[in-house]
């Protein structure tokens, strides 16, 4: 279990190190994540290397007991290589190149940046590859967070030539993208621009391939300096920080390329509810590499700098969300950063060792963290979910695609609902691409899934005819991985295994007051539900109506239906349900799918999750809460049938 921080000697004189040092130990540090952001001090000019300094840090943390999560510090690029090399510098939509002076100025896939980037990885790998102190690497930071995406000329050259490879030749493209339509048809790869700003709709299939190509060109990047650390002969897992459920990379295509997945968080600590998203993002990260843990690499110890009003944690609610990391899979638990900045623009921003010193509340929380989880011990690793999330990033690229019937669908809110609805009940779950549904899944969950590649439809038709559960809709089983109807009308692969087909989309109006209504109520079993964004025409083909609409244009038509006949059970919603639906509607799938919760008899507010035969539940709730749970509490050793929680109070049991 590591333990740990950014650390960023480079903003303090030297004779401050040996302190934080000792301090690192007091607070039980075992890990930092070193230089990420030190490319000018590194490498003060082309072809000078300043690594003394470094030597110097990294023996002094060895000798200290801290272990190195070393960067490759190619995330900010110094003054001198836009001074010399001006194109390096990215570009957006609109034509406006984004300066330096902050930092990620840099066109990810510029030649020139690569190459000084491999240069600088190429001198640090083959330093450092076999000093003991480092124990993994950290390559870049957090590739996109600030820069989405490029468009500049050479984006545009690096479209082009990522077009021709996936396409071979250009009428295969046309074909792809449609261009027979408003007169786009290309003869020539040299005529095809990035989707920059344009008079009106850019052509959907153009949209999408861009950002498969965005994610493409970070992914790159990580996989060069990957190579070169390879080259140098180092052996230590690889990494680069994640951002959770973070649209413009494609992660579950990037996970198998790393060898440990680490993430950053900062959930809101005045929103009472955002543990439940946290626990998504935790969940995500789990599931992208399911056999080995992942690390936490960055979170607040209290306030942060970056919203626009910036609360401080509670008393606790660090630890708390810490140990949910814990029993969601985490190895790891680490902030940004060790020692608060002095200046800059991150100075607000909470760190282990805070501006005013170790006398306040944070460095005590920080020391007890440290504390608790040394004397964790290890923790076994699998979670034994039987419901599968289904989230793929080129459907949520796909579907909020402008042009739709209601240009109102948030894939990732409405995805981020049905989890809350499974958090509250304390079910486990998988969070996966529709091509990793596999046995193990009883209840596979895929809503709004509106792009279906072949591989994914086939995935989720076998697993209802071996006997699972699937709920799917609305808009779903739409478009193939062109973004293109496919004949024969809509759900035309998930079809059969439902029972339904869809003839209308239904997008409801925005707001209530003309004819078309705003929201479309319904009722079932489960009772009552507000369905928004769509209400669909269903025609059943074998399907039972469960549940159907009860006002409006489509009152009496089937809102949830259910089908039986291919083995197991297909069950297709023609809405979005509100929370409080999602809520209803999700338990009464569970409960036909026999899906039990990892324990039973706990208050919603407690996240309960589990690790092998260990289960940690956490008391999000503002009042204490009783948990029924059975076993061994890993911190007393003492057996116990039911655990007291305080507000932010948590146990981890063994059963
Ligand atoms: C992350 C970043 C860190 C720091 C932190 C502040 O996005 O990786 O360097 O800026 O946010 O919350």
């Amino acid at each position: 279990m590591h333990y740990g921080g950014d650390y960023n000697p480079e903003q303090w004189p030297e004779e401050i190190w040996p302190e934080d040092v000792a301090r690192m130990r007091e607070a039980g540090v075992t890990m930092v994540s070193l230089g990420i952001f030190s490319w000018s001090r590194i490498q003060p000019a082309e072809g000078q290397f300043d690594f003394d300094w470094l030597d110097r840090v990294i023996d002094l943390l060895h000798e200290g007991g801290i272990a190195v999560d070393l960067a490759t510090a190619t995330a900010s690029p110094p003054p001198w290589v836009h001074e010399r090399y001006p194109e390096v510098l990215p570009v957006t939509a609109d034509g406006v190149t984004l300066g330096p002076g902050s930092r990620q100025h840099y066109a990810p896939s510029s030649p020139v940046y690569r190459r000084l980037a491999s240069e600088l990885v190429t001198a640090i790998a083959h330093r450092y590859a076999q000093h003991p102190g480092v124990v993994m690497w950290h390559i870049n930071n957090e590739y996109g967070c600030h820069l989405h995406a490029d468009y500049s000329d050479t984006a545009r050259d690096a479209f082009r030539a990522w077009l021709e490879k996936r396409y071979g030749d250009v009428e295969t493209l046309n074909d792809a993208w449609g261009t027979a339509f408003w007169s786009q048809r290309y003869t020539s790869f040299s005529q095809v621009l990035p989707p920059r700003a344009a008079p009106y709709s850019h052509n959907p299939g153009q949209l999408l391939d861009f950002h498969r190509f965005t994610s493409d060109m970070l992914l790159e990047c990580y996989l060069m300096e990957k190579e070169i650390i390879r080259a140098a002969g180092a052996t230590q897992p690889v990494t680069t920080n994640f951002m959770g459920p973070f649209k413009p990379a494609n992660y579950a295509q990037w996970a198998p390329h790393l060898d440990v997945i680490t993430d950053d968080c900062y959930p809101d600590p005045n929103d009472p509810e955002s543990f439940r998203d946290a626990a998504f993002q935790r969940d995500l990260m789990r599931s992208l590499k399911p056999d080995v843990p992942w690390m936490l690499m960055e979170q607040a110890t209290n306030a942060l700098n970056w919203r626009p009003s910036n609360a401080p944690k509670a008393p606790g609610q660090m630890e708390a969300l810490s140990i949910q990391c814990v029993g969601r899979g985490a190895d790891g638990i680490l902030f940004f950063q060790w020692r608060q900045s002095r200046a800059g623009a991150e100075k607000f921003h909470s760190a282990m060792l805070p501006h005013a010193g170790t006398d306040t509340r944070t460095w005590r929380e920080v020391t007890r963290l440290g504390a608790t989880l040394a004397a964790l011990g290890s923790l076994p690793v699998g979670t034994d979910a039987r419901v599968a999330l289904v989230m793929d990033w080129e459907n949520w690229w796909a579907i909020e695609s402008p042009d739709h019937p209601s240009n109102r669908l948030d894939h990732l809110a409405v995805l981020q609902r049905w989890y809350r609805a499974l958090h509250r009940r304390h079910v486990a779950v998988d969070i996966v691409t529709p091509e990793q549904v596999d046995e193990r899944h009883s209840l596979v969950i895929a809503p709004t899934l509106y792009l279906l590649r072949p591989e994914g439809a086939d995935a989720l038709v076998a697993h209802v005819r071996r006997g699972g559960h699937l709920l799917t809709g609305p808009f779903t089983d739409v478009v193939d991985e062109r973004d293109r109807f496919l004949d024969g009308g809509f759900l035309t692969r998930l079809g059969p295994v439902l029972g339904v087909g869809i003839e209308d989309f239904g997008a409801l109006a925005v707001a209530g007051g003309g004819p078309g209504e705003a929201v479309a109520p319904l009722t079932g079993p489960f009772g009552e539900a507000i369905g928004t964004v769509l209400a669909e025409e269903v025609i059943l083909r074998g399907a039972d109506a469960v549940a159907t609409f009860s006002e409006g244009r489509r009152a009496g038509g089937p809102a949830l239906t259910r089908f039986s006949g291919e083995g197991g059970t297909g069950w297709y919603l023609a809405t979005v349900p509100d929370e409080a639906g999602c809520d209803a509607i999700a338990g009464h799938v569970l409960e036909a799918a026999g899906v039990r919760a990892v324990i039973d008899g706990a208050p919603d507010t407690v996240d309960v999750s589990r690790r092998g035969n260990v289960v940690t539940v956490v008391n999000f709730g503002s009042e204490p809460a009783s948990v029924p749970l059975a076993g061994t509490d890993l911190a007393t050793g003492e057996q116990v049938e039911h655990v007291d929680l305080e507000p932010y109070g948590y146990a981890l049991v063994a059963q």
